[in-house]
């Protein structure tokens, strides 16, 4: 049996935008998925995830499935695998969870067939099954999540930035949602309105090129500031709720430096960065509007084969 794990991730900037071409910056986080694999010769695929056992004809964990098919049709083998997913991720909350599982699952069963793959060619194939799943998908998630660290995520290239050391806390509300579903609520109305919401994914682009200067000087007011004018477009798009704009404002009022949504949106989870002094306020003014508040650091700890 071949185990692999890999981190979920957050955006700092440019979710939504970044599926329409503009630069983001997301981080890979210290909670990861870890996915076994056991290879059969033939039979079918099956799954087990968090006390659910399944085939590949359940909707529910359609990226393990599909990374397994696109396995098999890239490499023209065939076989059989009994494929374990535990997560530390909520799936479904914006963190990366699917991302996780797809590349992990992708490692875990080349590496049981005995082809090696690297993590970018990992993330590039977990991108293909993302696109099939999702409809459409940016590189951003299978790329951090394979290579970990601070990742800014260009249209034609990815690279990694300064490794950053400040706490992030992230809001889960529980409500699940498909990334697809929110992709396409985008992608009606940039329709719809082409120059205004092209427009906006331009300003989330500007943000991103901000953003990666005052990362890199340090200034995580600046950051800060960055994240919640980001907020404002994202709203804008209609990807927030009620609910997470409880969270955010609870989070600012505690002195979060910025916060904002992570991921697709609609429900998921919020995140906010503050000084190390108001972490447990910040933790606590999420958690008090009823969110599972969770504090996590940014991993430079990609996608590996567990010992
Ligand atoms: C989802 O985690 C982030 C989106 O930008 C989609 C993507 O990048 O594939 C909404």
């Amino acid at each position: 049996m071949i185990t692999c794990s890999a981190p979920g991730k957050i955006y700092l900037f440019g979710e939504h935008a970044v599926v329409y071409g503009e630069p983001a910056i997301a981080c890979a986080i210290n909670l990861r998925a870890c996915v076994s694999v056991e290879v059969a010769s033939s039979g079918k695929i099956t799954i087990d995830a968090m006390d659910k056992r399944a085939n590949c004809s359940s909707e529910e964990f359609k990226y393990a499935c599909c990374a397994a098919q696109i396995i098999k049709k890239l490499f023209e083998t065939d076989f059989g695998a009994e494929i374990t997913i535990r997560s530390e991720l909520p799936p479904r909350q914006g963190l990366g969870s699917s991302a996780a599982v797809t590349v992990s699952t992708i490692k875990a069963l080349t590496q049981s067939l005995g082809i090696e793959l690297d993590n970018e060619t990992v993330a590039k194939i977990g991108h293909k099954v993302e696109n099939e799943v999702q409809g459409k998908a940016s590189p951003a998630d299978t790329f951090v999540s394979s290579t970990g660290g601070v990742v800014l995520v260009e249209e034609t290239k990815t690279s990694h930035l300064a490794q950053l050391d400040m706490p992030i806390i992230i809001g889960a509300t529980g409500v699940e949602r498909a990334t697809r579903d929110v992709i396409a609520s985008v992608s009606d109305l940039r329709k719809k309105y082409p120059s205004v919401v092209s427009d906006v994914m331009s300003s989330m682009g500007d943000i991103t090129r901000f953003g990666e200067q005052k990362l890199a000087e340090g200034d995580l007011v600046s950051v800060g500031e960055l994240m919640n004018i980001n907020q404002g477009l994202l709203e804008s798009l209609g990807v927030s709720d009620v609910t997470l704009s409880r969270l955010i404002y609870a989070a600012r009022t505690a002195g979060a430096l910025g916060a904002k949504i992570t991921g697709a949106g609609r429900g998921g989870c919020v995140l906010a960065i503050t000084t190390n002094g108001k972490v447990d306020h910040v933790t606590q003014a999420i958690a008090k509007q009823g969110a599972l508040a969770l504090t996590t650091a940014i991993s430079s700890l990609g996608l590996h084969v567990e010992a």
